[in-house]
């Protein structure tokens, strides 16, 4: 295993991405993390990440220097290298040069860490840091500079420490997956085997083992590819103990309480599901309501009671299943707290509280192609694992404004209809997401020879690694003409289509 210990950068979560891209396993800990808190019998090797901090502020993070005394070896990145550095009494240049994107380094030494590269080679590589360091650090030894700093590189090899002033772990620094792999393969000596396949094993071994043998299990299944394949892994886990509750809330798509029923239950993956048609009390709660936070709470809270009604009839309930991903929890990990509330995403957080349960949540570590490979091991059909993400509030959030039965119809109908232009020209896949909304905003149009005042469709379709960051999508001109006339001849009610070209960010890929 190879732990990262994060001291608050925001390419962090790439760093486990891309090893675990290499098949080898790796955790995110907070920097605060002491080594008498981790499994060091199966530790190979220590990464320290960027960060936005200067080792010299004097609120810099915590972090205990037994780490450089364990014997495993380490590699410091950005301020990962600021911080070796500094423990090892090296000159610290603060904030002097500031110093962001792309840079090219040249290899001045050979190195384990640099096997496949001469010296003399440059390199291009992606910088971002404010600080650097002006010497090698005593026992360290200059292995690549840059025109802009000129220690770029370091190793002690009789130690196994190394650092690197710019982040390997990014797309913008095109060969920093070879580093990385030096890194974790011959100096580290892991070997690959992070599998879906042992992933599998042990989780279920320990699902296993934490469910007491009279206790049962319950999942909100919402059909999206996170609850699915947890449900179908805790089934598979302990096979007679799991029910799964689908809450139609009245704001799911067209057609997708229906769906989800049919492919995920007796008939479909043979889930134990229970449907539960909860639409005119979400729909009443939410009447004369426009504030999309306040449309979250109410779903929130409206969907904890009919949940807890739903459970009511099942014996002995310990644990709840949800299929929280890596990103959603990476806030919670991070070192200088939450950050900024923009939206309250995670709408099902006051239910283990409520009904005292434990959670199972199995791809806490994970992203989510890694749960869609474990989605398909599982023999999960493949339009339920490359299913677009979904919000929970569903379309409250993309009916702006007030939430009516025949305002959602309007958006339910157009939205269908860019759902099946974009699967027909085999886009659907590509997509993060693809959708449509409804303005709150009415134009006039003519239609035969009578003037309209009529509803707006607003089309959205991005594309995006993990959510947090996205790119609106170049969507083919001749099928947002087919969208666009089907929508505006089709769907009674509107009469005007335009496209969202914005990017994340600074917009949000939701509207509300
Ligand atoms: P934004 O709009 O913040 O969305 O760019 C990022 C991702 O999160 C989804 N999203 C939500 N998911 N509850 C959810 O479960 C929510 O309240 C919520 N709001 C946004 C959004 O669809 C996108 O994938």
């Amino acid at each position: 295993m190879i732990l990262v210990l994060d001291f608050g950068s925001q390419y962090t979560q790439l760093i486990a991405r891309r090893i675990r891209e290499l098949e080898v396993f790796s955790e995110i800990r907070p920097c605060t993390t002491r080594p008498d808190e981790v499994d060091l019998a199966t530790l190979d090797g220590i990464i320290l990440s960027g960060g936005p901090s200067s080792v010299s502020d004097v609120d810099a993070p915590a972090f205990d220097s037994a780490w450089l005394s364990l014997g495993k070896p380490v590699l410091g990145v950005c301020y990962g290298m600021q911080l070796i550095s500094a423990l090892n009494n090296a000159p610290l240049h603060t904030g002097a040069r500031r110093e962001y994107g792309l840079a090219t380094v040249s290899v001045t030494s050979q190195s384990p860490l640099l096997k496949g590269f001469e010296t003399g080679e440059r390199i291009t590589v992606w910088m971002s840091h404010g600080d650097h360091v002006d010497a090698p650090p005593a026992g360290f030894t200059l292995l690549g500079q840059s025109d802009s700093v000129p220690v770029a590189i370091i190793g002690n090899e009789e130690k196994k420490q190394y650092a690197l002033q710019f982040h390997p772990e990014v797309v913008h620094t095109p060969r920093g997956i070879e580093i990385l792999k030096n890194f974790i393969f011959d100096i580290a000596g892991c070997t690959h085997e992070w599998t879906a396949v042992d992933f599998l094993e042990s989780t279920v071994a320990h699902i296993k083992e934490s469910v007491a043998a009279d206790g049962n299990v319950i999942c909100g299944l919402s059909g999206g590819v996170d609850s699915t394949v947890a449900a179908v892994v805790v089934n598979k886990a302990l096979d007679n103990k799991l029910y799964c509750i689908f809450v139609d809330n009245g704001l799911c798509r067209k057609n997708e309480a229906r769906e989800v029923e049919e492919s995920l239950g007796k008939n479909g993956l043979g889930l134990n599901l229970h449907c539960v048609d909860a639409s005119d009390r979400f729909l009443s709660a939410l009447e004369g309501v426009s504030d999309p936070e306040q449309k979250r709470k109410i779903i929130g809270r409206t969907f904890i009671e009919v949940f807890e009604d739903a459970s009511r009839d099942i014996p002995n309930v310990t644990h709840l299943v949800q299929g929280t991903l890596y990103p959603d929890v990476i806030e919670s990990v991070s070192v200088k707290g939450p950050s900024a509330t923009i939206k309250t995403h995670h709408n099902v957080g006051g239910l283990p509280d409520r009904m005292k349960l434990k959670l199972i949540e199995p791809f806490r570590e994970l992203f989510k192609d890694e749960v869609r490979r474990i989605g398909r091991q599982l023999g999960i059909p493949e339009p339920c694992i490359q299913r677009q993400p979904f919000p929970g509030p569903g379309l409250a959030v993309r009916v702006l404004g007030e939430i009516t039965r025949e305002r959602l119809t309007v958006l339910r109908e157009a939205d269908a209809i860019f759902h099946e232009e974009v699967l027909a020209e085999g886009l659907y896949e590509h997509l993060w997401q693809s959708f449509a909304v409804l303005l709150p905003v009415q134009s006039v149009g003519v239609m035969g020879d009578a003037r309209t005042y009529e509803q707006t469709i607003a089309l959205r379709a991005v594309t995006s690694e993990d959510g947090m960051t996205a790119d609106w999508a170049y969507l083919p001109h001749e099928l947002l003409r087919r969208t666009s006339n089907r929508i505006i001849n089709e769907v009674r009610g509107v009469n005007r289509v335009v496209l969202d070209i914005s990017s994340k960010p600074p917009a949000t890929i939701e509207w509300e």
